[in-house]
């Protein structure tokens, strides 16, 4: 591989062009990062400048995936219909990933007969000369400029490097950018369903209940020998009372983007406390501190959900006069029990139509391999077991 080893040779070498064009495309490509195109229409840019910088017959912009592979991988200078031959984008095995673990620039002669090469695809124009340059923003690679066959020479120079490494640059912040603009959208979206959740609870419930309170009123106000005026009132505000309950149950489903990303003893901790809120029941609570260490996302999630249709069941149904609920750990045994000492129930041979929270409970325990047991005594209450066994302590997360 010839070299040329500073940018005085660069200035005294005669196969260089005069630099208005080459400073032409690099304006262009700072001008495509700082303006309002796609991520995709500002690599594409860049790309095409690179090629236009040092003259090169192709050029590509790789994108990393954080793990070793392309996850995008932009063009210049190959026609639509060869691109789409070519099939498959590469995924950085072979030459084009080789020198990205080694984080330098790389100039190849010959690509063909590189080391690393892995040969080119079928229907892959030949190239020859490669220019291959990382691109780093902070120390983290995010992908690579690739530039193939320089065209009024056959091979690439020390300058050209130089000058795609700057080029570089202004991809990182590009890349950057991107970056920081999808985590940006992703909070956005995350705020917009937590107040949306919010404003539900505030504004609708007690809209509702405050047409309850109209109603309750209105009662009252009608003579006590309009038996059905009154009984049709009651039917209302008990439909208004489930409908309230159902808002709450939806909302809380709305809501657990924000608390799913915390553990199951926060989480529960969260549903009851909602729920004394919303019932003003006393409720007891025994939790095993440690119980996130113990529970797999997945169990949790299902330990979860059971848990709070089992709550919802007592506050809704059962009109008790306390509710109580405890999660242990005993050695690999997890036991998850809601009491109530409420009226009971007959435990339905078949799901009642409109009725799913007990099925689904039983199908979540199954899913788990756990066991789950109901019983319930009319005027006595309803007790729930939930065993879980051959829990382990969980591996920390990475
Ligand atoms: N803790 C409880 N106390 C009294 N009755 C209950 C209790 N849990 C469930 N039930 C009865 O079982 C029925 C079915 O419950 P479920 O399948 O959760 O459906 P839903 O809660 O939507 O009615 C309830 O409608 C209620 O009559
Ligand atoms: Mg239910």
């Amino acid at each position: 591989m010839r070299r040329i080893e500073t940018l005085v040779d660069f200035k005294m070498s005669k196969d260089t062009q005069p630099l208005d064009p080459q400073l032409k495309a690099l304006s262009e490509a700072t001008q495509a990062v700082t303006s309002e195109l796609s991520l995709e229409q500002v690599l594409q840019r860049i790309a095409q400048a690179a090629r236009t910088l040092i003259n090169a017959k192709f050029a590509a912009l790789g994108v990393h995936d954080g793990h070793g592979h392309l996850s995008r991988f932009v063009t210049a200078g190959l026609d639509p219909n060869t691109h789409q031959k070519i099939g498959p984008l590469p995924t950085g095995l072979g030459l084009l990933g080789h020198f990205l673990h080694k984080g330098e620039s790389l100039i190849v002669n010959d690509m063909a007969h590189h080391p690393a090469a892995a040969g080119f695809p079928k229907n892959h124009p030949i190239m020859n000369s490669l220019l291959g340059v990382p691109i780093f923003s902070k120390g983290e690679l995010l992908g690579a400029l690739y530039l193939t066959d320089k065209q009024d020479s056959s091979e690439f120079t020390e300058t050209d490097r130089q000058l795609i490494e700057m080029l570089a640059l202004h991809a990182a912040i590009a890349l950057e950018n991107a970056h920081l603009y999808e985590k940006t959208q992703r909070l956005a979206v995350l705020e917009e369903r937590d107040r949306f959740a919010r404003d539900l609870h505030d504004g609708i419930i007690q809209a509702i209940y405050g047409v309850g309170l109209l109603l309750d009123n209105a009662k009252a106000l009608i003579s006590p020998d309009n038996e059905t005026a009154r009984e049709q009132i009651d039917v209302s505000l008990k439909s208004m009372a489930v409908i309230i309950n159902d808002l709450r149950n939806y909302i809380f489903d709305l809501r657990p983007q924000a608390i799913k990303s915390k553990g199951l003893y926060a989480r529960l901790e969260g549903l009851i406390k909602e729920l004394k809120v919303n019932t003003l029941l006393p409720i007891q609570v025994e939790i095993d501190p440690d119980i996130n260490s113990y529970v797999s996302d997945l169990q949790a999630s299902h330990i979860f959900h059971i848990a709070h249709e089992a709550l919802s069941n007592a506050a809704r149904h059962a009109r008790p006069k306390r509710i109580a609920l405890s999660l242990t750990r005993q050695d690999d045994i997890l036991t998850l029990r809601v009491e109530d000492d409420g009226k009971g129930f007959e435990l339905p041979n078949t799901v009642a139509h409109g009725h799913h929270g007990l099925a689904n409970m039983y199908k979540r325990a199954s899913i788990m391999n756990a066991n789950l047991h109901i019983e319930s005594t009319s005027q006595r209450g309803t007790s729930l077991t939930l065993t879980l066994t051959g829990v382990s302590k969980q591996p920390e997360p990475a």
